[in-house]
């Protein structure tokens, strides 16, 4: 894994599509951070809905996703990275205006789970809350607060390609 950059926040698109998967989820609920004080750490929460594919490389389709959609991608994961999120990758794409932001959900402070929290300006922050936590990300991906604060959220590895009007993600 390796934490965003400037230069993985806007990702450019390439010119072919592969094999798309139709199933494309916007998962962001609108959450209450302050009700997150004793909830589990180990999975994302504000979410509606969840993509769950099998481990190893994956295709999904994000066209239809509108700015400020959010969609997660759960893949299992034996890697110790993803001790904390019970063995799970989970993957964030989220539309931008014309863009997407393509994030893990797995707080680069200490490995747990990040949940959606519906706010545009804010839109993810880590399941574990308290005085030594609480990191919440922007829309760029950048702590803003807690302590991850001025760090990255991690990039998976990936690709975006744009062909015919259809965005595919594309997950190593
Ligand atoms: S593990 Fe996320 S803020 Fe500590």
């Amino acid at each position: 894994m390796k934490k965003i950059s400037r230069r993985h926040v806007i990702v450019s698109l390439a010119s072919t599509a592969t094999f798309l998967c139709p199933a494309v989820l916007n998962a962001a609920t609108t959450a209450d951070l302050t009700s997150w004080a004793d909830i589990p750490t180990d999975s994302p929460v504000g979410l509606s809905r969840i993509l769950r594919l099998n481990s190893g490389p994956a295709s999904i389709d994000i066209s239809a996703l509108k700015p400020g959609e959010v969609t997660v991608i759960a893949r299992p994961n034996d890697s110790d990275d993803y001790a904390g999120t019970g063995q799970t990758q989970f993957v964030a794409a989220m539309r931008k205006d014309n863009d997407y932001l393509i994030v893990e959900l797995t707080c680069p402070h200490k490995g747990k789970a990040i949940g959606l929290t519906g706010d545009p300006k804010v839109p993810f922050a880590c399941t574990k809350r308290g005085r030594y936590h609480s990191s919440e990300f922007d829309s760029n991906g950048l702590g803003v607060a807690g302590k991850s604060s001025g760090d990255p959220m991690i990039v998976p590895e990936h690709k975006l390609s744009s062909s015919n009007g259809k965005v595919v993600l594309e997950l190593a």
